[in-house]
């Protein structure tokens, strides 16, 4: 078949390397009236509209978004698909939310047909607020995953994504074992990991609801493949970091179990990482794995403020995270301008730039994927999105006023949500426009 090229045309922004605090003009690539240069689906050539269009092809589709900001889709570290319609259920903490909202509500995901419904809902809800990548918590049931993975096949979606494990403190309709856990991450993963753009993550849900047999179990599977996803929870809310201690007394500290049992290296994405001390920190950032912030869901269940200053100034790698449903916002933009607010009270400010960072690139090297996604790079697969500076009169207006790029992207995370998006392309395709 022959080559099938196309034109982008509009302002572009995508990051090399972490622009950090004074915003390192080296990390970042910002071409007013620029152009992308699209192959099958991949970037061919990213720079300035004169020079990408004149390499071309003749007659060459374009897409014009002239006056837009063109950034690559939203990589969202920490999600849970079954809880779409768990978001806003008023719960007093983590432990007793999950107890009488979110463990009821996952109980339908032994129905394949629900679970294609939701994920199909969820999958759009995603594109609608620019996200175009996601690490996704599953249930407890195969079938759970083998939906959400059809239907992310389907659309074409980069997805990451796992069957919870666990096996105690939690409704019985919600268990499993260690074997029967094992074995059926095993199948999944044999099914779809590497088939289309999916990958598979082990998913223990966090180790209040795995045994230690259980975990066992996990670490096993993370031996036998050393190049798979680890997702979990970690150090949410006090009552949950105490009930850890008390069941694995001989552990250092929460994070230290899940590194007894192997499951703390690249490409390990841990949610929430409020109550680290120094050792954990350091532990976090030699193993490579990724902390999630998740400040929307810290703010609505009360949890806590994670600290970003410490966690980056330890060398923590960070990824942004929605954690729906105990997150309020599918939007990465909300996200961020919480991320931004929760950080300020730890004295933090957080530079736009690095937000935006944060949100993309950083979340695609959580992932590993940064081979494939998270910026312009010649070769990378075309997933962006189309930010719209007119998107609401407010916006609009005060946009007129803003200056710099730096207060231009402030303003998008500040004021923006899923009307800000304008359009979501994934592999070059439009799946998402605003009407
Ligand atoms: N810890 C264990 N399970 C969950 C969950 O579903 N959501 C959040 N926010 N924390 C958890
Ligand atoms: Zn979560």
């Amino acid at each position: 078949m022959a080559a099938q090229f196309q034109l982008i045309r509009g302002d572009i922004l995508h990051f090399l390397a972490d622009p950090g605090e004074d915003t390192a003009a080296t990390a970042y690539e910002y071409i007013a009236d620029g152009g992308l240069l699209l192959q099958d689906g991949h970037v061919k050539l990213c720079g300035a509209w004169r020079d990408v269009a004149a390499a071309a092809p003749e007659g060459t589709h374009c897409e014009d978004y002239c006056g837009k900001l063109i950034v690559p889709g939203f990589v969202d570290t920490h999600i849970h698909y079954p809880q779409t319609d768990v978001i806003a259920s008023p719960g007093r903490g983590l432990l007793d939310w999950l107890d009488r909202y979110t463990f009821p509500a996952e109980r339908h995901f032994s129905d394949a047909d629900w679970a294609t419904e939701v994920a199909e809902f969820f999958c759009e809800e995603l594109l609608r607020n620019g996200t175009t990548t996601a690490l996704v918590f599953g249930t407890v049931h195969a079938q759970s995953v083998d939906a959400f993975f059809s239907v992310a096949s389907k659309r074409g979606l980069r997805m990451v994504a796992g069957k919870v494990m666990m096996d105690r403190h939690c409704p019985d309709y919600l268990r499993d074992t260690p074997q029967s856990s094992y074995d059926d991450s095993k199948r999944l993963i044999e099914r779809w990991h590497g088939t289309d753009r999916l990958g598979y993550a082990i998913t223990p849900r966090f180790a209040i609801t795995s045994s230690e047999a259980q975990l066992e179990a996990a670490g096993t599977l993370a031996r036998e493949y050393p190049s798979l996803s680890v997702h979990s929870h970690v150090a949410e809310n006090p009552d949950e970091v105490n009930w850890v201690q008390e069941l694995f007394p001989w552990s250092r500290s929460y994070l230290d179990v899940y590194d007894h049992y192997g499951l703390l290296r690249p490409h390990a994405v841990y949610a929430h990482c409020i109550y680290l001390d120094g050792g954990d920190r350091q532990r976090m950032a030699d193993s490579g794995a990724t902390a999630a912030f998740s400040p929307t869901s810290n703010l609505f269940l009360g949890s806590g403020l994670f600290n970003l200053r410490e966690a980056l100034d330890a060398g923590v790698h960070v990824g942004i995270a929605s954690d729906v449903g105990g997150g309020t916002s599918f939007s990465m933009l909300r996200t961020l301008a919480a991320a931004y607010q929760v950080s300020h009270l730890n004295a933090y400010v957080l530079p736009a730039l690095r937000a935006f960072y944060l949100s993309t690139l950083s979340g695609a090297v959580a992932l590993g994927l940064d081979e494939k996604i998270g910026n312009f790079l010649p070769g990378k697969e075309a997933d962006f999105i189309v930010l719209d500076p007119q998107a609401t009169p407010l916006i609009a207006r005060r946009m007129a006023s803003a200056a710099s790029l730096e207060e231009r992207l402030f303003l998008w995370l500040t004021l923006g949500d899923d009307r800000a998006v304008a359009a979501t392309h994934v592999m070059g395709k439009a799946q998402w426009r605003r009407p």
